[in-house]
């Protein structure tokens, strides 16, 4: 039985349809409207909510296909689904592709409409569920400037960002890759008076430390060979503005006791120069090493170190703020809906699941990453578990129950297939009785779940009030042993 009252509106022209329509949907707890014609079928469509229509290809006042066009512009998500005669199969094909959900064939089995009623308000769901996520993406209560999430531990980065942006302050931004490290820091500018001047990215990251130098604090003419101009540094380039030094744990040590003069006096000198030139700059360092550990070891400066952890951001892991998980799929598929120009995508709560579950080693990089692969390669609406690469979708910690063996042994095969039968029920409960879903939950191919639950003889779920008396078989022992 559905959890809430859903409304299924039948639009058929044949009473009989519609009564064997009404019957199968009142019987499985939807509430049922009908029409007999497409003018009717619209009025009463706009009787109440509505969260799945069928839809009759072929009505007396007009053809089916206009009507689908004038439901969508009625309400463009409302799932339709196409009922036909034989022969004009073709057209209910046209129909998906106009954005039908699905069609059935005249006559129907009970249960193939039950499913792909079911299916349809499923995805119905789904795009509900979408809306809501794109709607507190506009609200800023769920993001911050650039960064995107709505969690305790990301609000708390979007505080200290708001507080210590104004100031002077040097800020050291701790995190793993990933986790965002460079927005934080363009946020850092965005949000203080320097905002309309320069924001200088270093990367720290392996230049020889002359090289490194020379981009850091420029030349003069004929300062080494091959110096024929003079050349501003980075430092005079940020002038006013913001220096970002991304990996500074990878600054070499001589560089780094030049680093401390600058932030220390506010001034250096061009190499081969003799002028000092002074520059007012806010100087933001980031890292995913444990700078402190580094100090230990001598590889970076106590005194720079210290110098540097005025403020010290540190930025949670993904990992840490899953519940932003979701909120961070919505804007990843917009945003490379868009870039690749196709309509917007949702994903299967089984996709969504597997993204939950994961890691994220690589933090929101890696899970953009992922959403960008899916975007590309889905022919569709929906993004499945088919899309999700596989290293994302294995569960590393299956956790499996401490096993004993009695004196007098166990029937494996026994135990075993007691142990699946249980599963695919579960799955089957959790799937509300689809076994696609069920498949998808379980990782294995929907018709291999289908073979084993003739198999293992699974009954449907039950429905209230069928008198359906077949005995439900003794849990973990199948009925069918014999070999
Ligand atoms: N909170 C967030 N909301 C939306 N996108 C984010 C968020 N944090 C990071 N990203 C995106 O994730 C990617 C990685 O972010 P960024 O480059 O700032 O991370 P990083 O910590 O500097 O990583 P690395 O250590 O690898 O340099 C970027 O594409 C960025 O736009
Ligand atoms: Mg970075």
């Amino acid at each position: 039985m559905p959890d809430t009252q859903l409304n299924v509106l039948v639009i058929d022209d044949e009473e009989i349809i519609r009564e064997a329509l009404e019957a199968v949907l009142t019987g499985e707890g939807y509430h049922v409207r009908t029409a007999a014609t497409a003018a009717e079928g619209i009025d009463r469509l706009g009787d109440g909510p509505v969260d799945a229509v069928l839809l009759d290809l072929m009505l007396p006042d007009r053809n089916g296909l206009e009507v689908l066009q004038d439901i969508r512009r009625i309400d463009d998500e409302l799932p339709v689904v196409m009922i036909t005669a034989f022969g004009t199969i073709e057209n209910a094909i046209a129909a998906t592709k106009q954005g039908a959900f699905h069609y059935f064939t005249k006559p129907f089995k009970n249960d193939e409409v039950l499913v792909v009623i079911r299916n349809a308000i499923d995805r119905r769901r789904l795009v509900r569920e979408n809306h809501a996520l794109r709607d507190q993406l506009q609200s800023d209560a769920y993001r911050f400037d650039e960064l995107i999430g709505g969690s305790s531990r990301i609000r708390t980065v979007y505080d200290l960002i708001a507080r210590a942006a104004p100031s002077r302050a040097t800020v050291l931004i701790q995190g793993e890759s990933g986790t965002g490290k460079e927005l934080v820091a363009r946020s850092f500018h965005r949000r203080s008076a320097r905002a309309d001047k320069p924001f200088v990215t270093v990367n720290s990251g392996n230049l020889p430390p002359d090289l490194l130098e020379s981009n850091l604090f420029g030349h003069v003419k004929g300062a080494f060979t091959g110096a024929v101009f003079p050349k501003k540094g980075l430092f005079e380039i940020a002038d006013k503005g913001t220096i970002f030094f991304d990996e500074i744990g990878n600054v070499p040590l001589e560089t780094q006791a030049k680093l401390l003069r600058v932030i220390q006096e506010r001034e250096f000198m061009r190499l081969g120069g003799v002028d000092t030139i002074k520059v007012d700059v806010r100087i933001i360092a980031a890292t995913n090493a444990d700078l402190k550990a580094l100090t230990k070891d001598g590889r970076f400066r106590e005194d720079l170190f210290y110098r540097l952890n005025v403020i010290l951001m540190k930025l949670p892991a993904l990992r840490e703020r899953k519940d932003d998980i979701p909120l961070l799929v919505q804007h990843f598929l917009a945003k490379f809906a868009d870039e690749s120009h196709k309509r917007s995508m949702i994903l299967t709560p089984g996709a969504m699941d597997r993204l939950m579950a994961y890691d994220w080693p690589g933090n929101i990089r890696e899970l953009e990453n992922v959403i960008e692969r899916a975007v590309v390669l889905c022919g569709d609406r929906e993004i499945g578990v088919d899309l999700i690469p596989d290293h994302v979708s294995s569960d590393p910690h299956v956790e499996v129950p401490e096993v004993v063996i009695p004196a007098d042994g166990i029937h494996f095969r026994e135990v075993i297939t007691g142990h699946e039968r249980k599963y695919i029920e579960a799955a089957l409960e959790a799937a509300g009785g689809v076994q696609k879903r069920a498949a998808e939950l379980l990782h294995i191919k929907a018709t291999t779940l289908n073979e084993m639950i003739k198999r293992y003889d699974i009954l449907p779920r039950r429905r209230k009030g069928t008198g359906d008396l077949r005995d439900e078989p003794e849990p973990g022992l199948p009925e069918d042993q014999g070999e």
